[in-house]
């Protein structure tokens, strides 16, 4: 009988696209994927690394699997646990000190992982440890068909690694050296997602924009996906602020298709402190920049990642990273106090010195200046009507009573404007997937609501 295998997905887009992955393999590989932990033979957790609270929650969960393990193990049956993803090739054998840990896998090895499950169950007893975590410089999983869950929007993989090493950071150790797949490869399989009624693809890469294929560039490969009939909305993220050339600004303005939503991760305003992080970039680049994108996309949606505490940062670096906050006004930023990770080039050459509450404290105050300038760009919208993509029913988060005060009302649907922001509306004949016009009603400062309109 096949083992009923439950896989787990923590961290970025990334992860859960190489989990589609991992089902498709496992379930070439006779395995059978189940949706809860509950009569599952193997758990798989495909995890993250990029902060140690990513790190704390798998250990917590982990820890949560002790009695299950040790009921199997009274009633003689398998029961194997494997780690997955960044925080397998971070930790290695490492992990292995978690007791309820058989198998750990690297995220350039999913290949043979339905080989070391079958070796880690065939071995049992105390020897059922198996462990591939080699970074490998060609793997980019080309010729494998996800196994995808959601039916509106794909993530579709066009490079993998990093070769940037900003100093904060343990991608390049945990995906290893930039490679791209080929450009005919991603075609075809964007095709085949045009083809099962996908409207919207995101492509997805640690460093997306500096993608290549020979001579074709990304901006080459945004053309040919935006062209495939049948694909209405094209994304992509993560980008870094070096790979903007103007052709590539060209392509997103000029193509219906291509959403004018850019992603422009700013990490800090102070220029000692980006170079210090070795990000290539001044404040006054970076600005230039978007002054640069919005010259060139005017209706263009910006947002952002940052990072407070970066170790030295003072009170006078942070007032420059809000001032680029203020100056450029982003739809929407991810926030997040500096994590020292151990190998990284920051962690050996700048102690983490900046107080847990200086943090805190900064992280507040980042966020609440983002959360007004996002209000009333929200605001501005009341009146409008924006193209939605239909991404299905919108629920009340399980376990918020506050939902109902962020629009997550039963009887409504929820969906994207083509810049990202949610947008809520009594629910209308029109299936996900689907495209309605909403004119906004009311706003806050992460979402828009609004009535489904005749245009
Ligand atoms: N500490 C805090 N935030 C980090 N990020 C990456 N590494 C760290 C770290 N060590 C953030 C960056 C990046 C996002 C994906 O995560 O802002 O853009
Ligand atoms: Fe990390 Fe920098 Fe690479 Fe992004 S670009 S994954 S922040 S090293």
């Amino acid at each position: 009988m096949a083992m009923n295998v439950y896989l787990e997905t923590y961290g970025c887009q990334m992860n859960a696209y190489d989990s589609e992955l991992v089902r498709s393999i496992l379930q070439s590989g006779g395995y059978n994927l189940i949706p809860s932990s509950e009569g599952a033979d193997v758990v798989l957790m495909n995890t993250c690394a990029i902060r140690e609270n990513a790190h704390r929650k798998v250990y917590s969960r982990l820890d949560q699997f002790r009695p299950i393990k040790k009921r199997m193990k009274k009633e003689g049956r398998p029961f194997i646990v494997g780690v997955l993803g960044c925080m397998a090739q971070n930790l290695k054998e490492d992990l292995f000190a978690h007791p309820v840990v058989n198998l750990i896998v690297g995220p350039d090895n999913y290949r043979a992982l339905p080989s070391l499950i079958h070796e880690a169950v065939r071995n049992g007893g105390p020897g059922n440890r198996q462990m591939e975590a080699y970074l490998s410089e060609y793997e980019t999983y080309d010729d494998i068909a996800p196994t995808r869950l959601s039916g509106v929007n794909a993530w579709v993989a066009v490079m993998r690694g990093c070769d940037n090493f900003c100093t904060f950071c343990v991608v390049p150790y945990t995906r290893g050296r930039e490679r791209s797949r080929s450009l005919s490869g991603v075609v075809a399989e964007v095709e085949a997602l045009a083809e099962a009624g996908y409207p919207q693809v995101t492509l997805l890469g640690q460093n997306v924009n500096s993608y290549h294929d020979g001579d074709c560039s990304f901006a080459d490969l945004m053309l040919a996906v935006a062209d495939i009939p049948g694909i209405k909305r094209v994304r992509f993220t993560s980008p870094h602020p070096k790979d903007f050339p103007q052709p590539l600004l060209e392509v997103i303005a000029g193509h219906p298709h291509i959403c004018k939503h850019i992603h422009l991760p700013l990490q800090s305003g102070s220029d000692r402190i980006l170079d210090m992080m070795a990000r290539t970039y001044t404040q006054d680049e970076y600005l230039g920049l978007v002054d640069k994108i919005r010259s060139c996309i005017p209706d263009v949606a910006l947002s952002t990642d940052v990072i407070v505490g970066f170790p030295t940062e003072t009170e006078q670096d942070f007032q420059q990273t809000l001032r680029v906050m203020v100056a450029v006004g982003f739809g929407s930023a991810y926030t997040f106090k500096y994590s020292e990770r151990k190998g990284t080039i920051a962690s050996k050459k700048y102690p983490d010195d900046v107080p847990a509450e200086v943090k805190t404290d900064r992280m507040m105050r980042l966020v609440e200046v983002q959360h007004q300038m996002a209000l009333s760009k929200n605001q501005g919208r009341i009146g409008k009507r924006f193209s939605v993509l239909i991404d299905g029913d919108a629920k009340r988060p399980p376990g918020n009573p506050m939902g109902h005060q962020i629009g997550h009302q039963i009887g409504h649907q929820i969906g994207k404007t083509d810049g990202h922001t949610t947008v809520v509306f009594p629910k209308t004949d029109h299936a996900p997937g689907e495209f309605v016009w909403v004119e906004v009603t009311g706003a806050n400062q992460s979402t828009l609501h609004g009535m489904a309109v005749d245009v």
